[in-house]
């Protein structure tokens, strides 16, 4: 990767602010393309993940740059991360004096990076612009509200994020439909996501469920967690279900049971090739997650979402995701597991437009358009 600290190339140095795992699989085909367009780009990893398999094998397996600096600002109340954040990010953007700062998504990195550079009047592009739950009980629906009002260019995936946007008063000219990169990382590596090994590595009969639980609301309060550990057990009632524990969650899950049932296989999170390889070979998926939601509308594999609501609504009109609620969760796997799994489901369905494989390279041209000005 072309580098260069000082920022003194022509349109100066591009840096990436990264934190946390679904940044990583993002960034991963904007840095790509930008590199193949000769730009100077620094990336700056906050250490807001920290864990091998929360962060190091991602940049390993999707052949991302060695970080300029890794920050370490470890995990904490949003408080003491976001504060740390934006004191480490303030003194990176001070001596790099960069171009543009590129954030991603919706983390307590995103929003710190977003305020910080916009203090110092450097501008800012946000990946993943406009996408609302409208939910602000979710730290999420917070950090991406702000970090629009505060970016310059809004670098959008999904079509209805531009209404959003400009209903919020975000000028027309800053708001870019480039489609999705995370889409871009799934594409390129679908050749690499090998479902039998998965399968065996797992000890996973033919037909299984995969689930995944992170979220504050659905992990954070000891009831719910319970509650839902319930429904998760009812569900391996019906078939095997495999759940990598994030770590967040992890002691109320496991607090609740978690692992009492045969059928339901806990495990260490996993890197990026082998989560995806057992996405799909699953005959259904449970979680919270929002990157997972987009990721199994391309695969083709019925999505139930344990949240009463979604910021990506493009993946229940066009995709196969399916909001439900917890006690809706077992008779919807029922469901879900007799239907199986759509015709074509090696291949996108209705696919969202532009989610073709080819953000990354849109998003470089919005970008070296924008610095070169
Ligand atoms: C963060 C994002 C969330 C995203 C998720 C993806 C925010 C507000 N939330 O949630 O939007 O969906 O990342 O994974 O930014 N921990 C470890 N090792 C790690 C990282 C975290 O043990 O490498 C544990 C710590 O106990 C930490 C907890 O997980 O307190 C939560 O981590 P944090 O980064 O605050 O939020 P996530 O739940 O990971």
């Amino acid at each position: 990767m072309a580098q260069n600290g000082s920022g003194a190339r022509d349109g100066g140095t591009v840096l990436h602010v990264l934190g946390a795992r679904p940044n990583f699989v993002k960034a991963a085909p904007v840095v790509r393309a930008l590199d193949g367009r000769g730009a100077a780009q620094a990336v700056v990893h906050t250490g807001q993940h920290y864990d091998e398999r929360m962060s190091e094998i991602f940049f390993t397996e999707l052949g991302l740059p060695e970080p300029d600096v890794n920050l370490g600002v470890g995990s904490g109340g949003h408080a003491a991360q976001t504060a740390a954040l934006l004191v480490g990010l303030e003194e990176q953007f001070v001596a790099r004096a960069p171009r543009l700062v590129v954030v991603y998504g919706d983390v307590n990195s995103t929003v710190a990076a977003a305020l910080a550079a916009a203090k110092l009047h450097i501008p800012v592009a946000h990946v993943e612009a406009g996408l609302r739950s409208f939910d602000m009980t979710m730290p999420e629906e917070v950090n991406r509200r702000l970090t629009d009002q505060l970016a310059d260019l809004c670098l959008v995936t999904s079509p209805e994020a531009i209404g959003h946007l400009a209903n919020e008063g975000v000028p027309v000219d800053r708001i870019h439909l480039v489609g999705n990169p995370m889409i871009d990382t799934l594409l390129a590596n679908l050749d690499r996501f090998d479902t039998e090994r998965a399968r065996a590595e797992y000890d996973l009969p033919e037909r299984y469920v995969l689930a995944t639980m992170h979220r504050p609301a659905n992990v954070d309060d000891p009831a719910t967690a319970a509650e839902l550990v319930g429904h998760l057990h009812g569900v391996a009632d019906l078939a095997d279900v495999v759940i990598p524990v994030h770590p967040r969650g992890r002691a109320a899950l496991l607090a609740a049971g978690l692992d009492r049932h045969p059928r339901l296989h806990v495990r260490e999170p996993l890197g990026y090739l082998d989560f995806l390889a057992a996405v799909r070979g699953a005959a259904a998926v449970v979680t919270d997650s929002g990157g997972l939601q987009e990721e199994t509308t391309i695969l083709g594999v019925p999505c139930l979402t344990v949240r009463p609501n979604t910021e990506r609504p493009i993946t229940i009109s066009h995709g196969t995701n399916r909001l439900v609620a917890p006690a809706e969760l077992v008779p919807e796997a029922r469901k879900a597991l007799a239907a199986g799994r759509p015709a074509d489901a090696t291949g996108p369905l209705r696919t969202p437009p532009l989610w073709d494989g080819q953000a990354g390279p849109r998003i470089a041209d919005v970008i070296m358009e924008f610095t070169r000005g």
